[in-house]
This record gives structure tokens, C-alpha cells and sequence, in this order.
């Protein structure tokens, strides 16, 4: 017997990060996520623990430039719980994706302590495409300090924008 999921039922997701910057991994969670649910709205944190290389209007405009040709696709920012961001989206499913076991301690804390605020929300998690599961956006941004190849992590508009922005950088110090 074969299970269909009911689309109605679970129409609206919310794929949050930091994205500083968005990476071909994240690309390619947001690409599968809009192929699961007929609406998916990107919430860029604002305000966490790290210090960001880009603004969020800026990790905003990114994430837009580059996802044009999905068009249930929604960029916005957040600041606070992402409990509350997903309720003001009228959403009820939280997508995150996990790249390697390491990943799981920590969002298995993140995912049940949002079930405890907020019950009515659920967390899915999709694997990510092994090509980038080392990945992350520090790591790419690192490797663009050193002036080293990061084409094979970041879309070309997103690559160009690191590199301008490294460089606007160094002038400035
Ligand atoms: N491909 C490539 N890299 C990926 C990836 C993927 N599919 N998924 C995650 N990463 C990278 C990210 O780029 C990030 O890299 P960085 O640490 O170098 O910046 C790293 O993995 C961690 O990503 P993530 O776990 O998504 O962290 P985040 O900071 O981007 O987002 C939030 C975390 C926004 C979901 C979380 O902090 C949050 O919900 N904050 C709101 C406050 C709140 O509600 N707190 C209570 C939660 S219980």
C-alpha cells in the first residue's frame, strides 16, 4: 500500500538559517523543500550569536537573486523565536536540513524544544546532497579570505558578491 501525503495539509514551510552567505547545500534543500509544499518562506535570522559578513536586507536580497525561478518561494527576515516567525507565517512545519550526524544532537534539541513551546508546529528534516555535506557558510567564507576557489560551494551571483564584499573589506582596514 502506497501512503500519499495530503499537500493541503501541510502547505506552507518555513526553511530557516542564517544564510551568511546562502550555499549550493542550502540551494539544494530549498529547491526540494518547494518541490514538497506549496509554499515555502526562507527566514533569514537577524540577530544570533554570530558576527554576520553580510547585513540581513543583504543575505535577504541573496537568497532572492537566486531563487527567482521558484515561485513558491517567499525570502523574509526574523529576529526572536522561530517558533513565533512560523506562526506569523501561518506555517506549520519547520524544514532543516542534516548534513552529517553531528548535525543531529543538536537539531534533535532545537526540533523538541520547539515542539514544547509550540506543539502544533512539527520539524522535517532532509538529508543533504552528499556533495555538500561538509559544507557550511563559514568554512566557504574562509576559504574566500585566502582568496582560494569557492565556485564549486556558492552560485556565481552569490561567489562574486563574497569576494566584492572581502574586498570592500580590505579596503576598509
Ligand atoms: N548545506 C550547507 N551548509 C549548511 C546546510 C546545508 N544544507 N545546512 C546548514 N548549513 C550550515 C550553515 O551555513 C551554517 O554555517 P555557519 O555555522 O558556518 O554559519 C551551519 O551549517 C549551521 O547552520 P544552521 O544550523 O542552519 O544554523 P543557522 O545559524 O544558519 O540557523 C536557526 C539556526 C536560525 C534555525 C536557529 O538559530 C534559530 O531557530 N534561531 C532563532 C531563535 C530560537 O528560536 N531559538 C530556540 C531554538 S530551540
Amino acid at each position: 500500500m502506497c501512503l500519499s501525503i495530503e499537500v493541503n495539509d501541510m502547505a506552507t514551510a518555513v526553511y530557516p538559517g542564517s544564510f551568511d552567505p546562502v550555499t549550493l547545500g542550502h540551494m539544494d534543500i530549498i529547491e526540494r523543500t518547494a518541490r514538497m509544499f506549496d509554499h515555502v518562506i526562507i527566514g533569514v535570522l537577524q540577530n544570533n550569536s554570530k558576527t554576520p559578513l553580510f547585513s540581513v536586507e543583504e543575505r535577504v536580497n541573496m537568497i532572492k537573486s537566486i531563487t527567482s525561478h521558484l515561485e513558491n518561494i517567499e525570502v523574509r527576515s526574523f529576529d526572536g523565536l522561530l517558533v513565533d516567525f512560523v506562526h506569523q507565517c501561518r506555517a506549520d512545519v519547520i524544514v532543516r536540513g542534516l548534513r552529517a550526524i553531528t548535525d543531529f544532537e543538536y537539531e534533535l534539541q532545537m526540533a523538541q524544544t520547539n515542539r514544547v513551546i509550540a506543539p502544533e508546529i512539527d520539524t522535517i528534516f532532509l538529508t543533504t546532497n552528499l556533495k555538500y555535506s561538509y559544507l557550511s557558510s563559514s568554512i566557504v567564507k574562509e576559504i574566500a579570505e585566502y582568496e582560494g576557489d569557492i565556485s564549486e560551494f556558492l552560485h556565481p551571483v552569490i561567489a562574486a558578491r563574497v569576494r566584492e564584499k572581502l574586498e570592500e573589506r580590505r579596503r576598509l582596514t
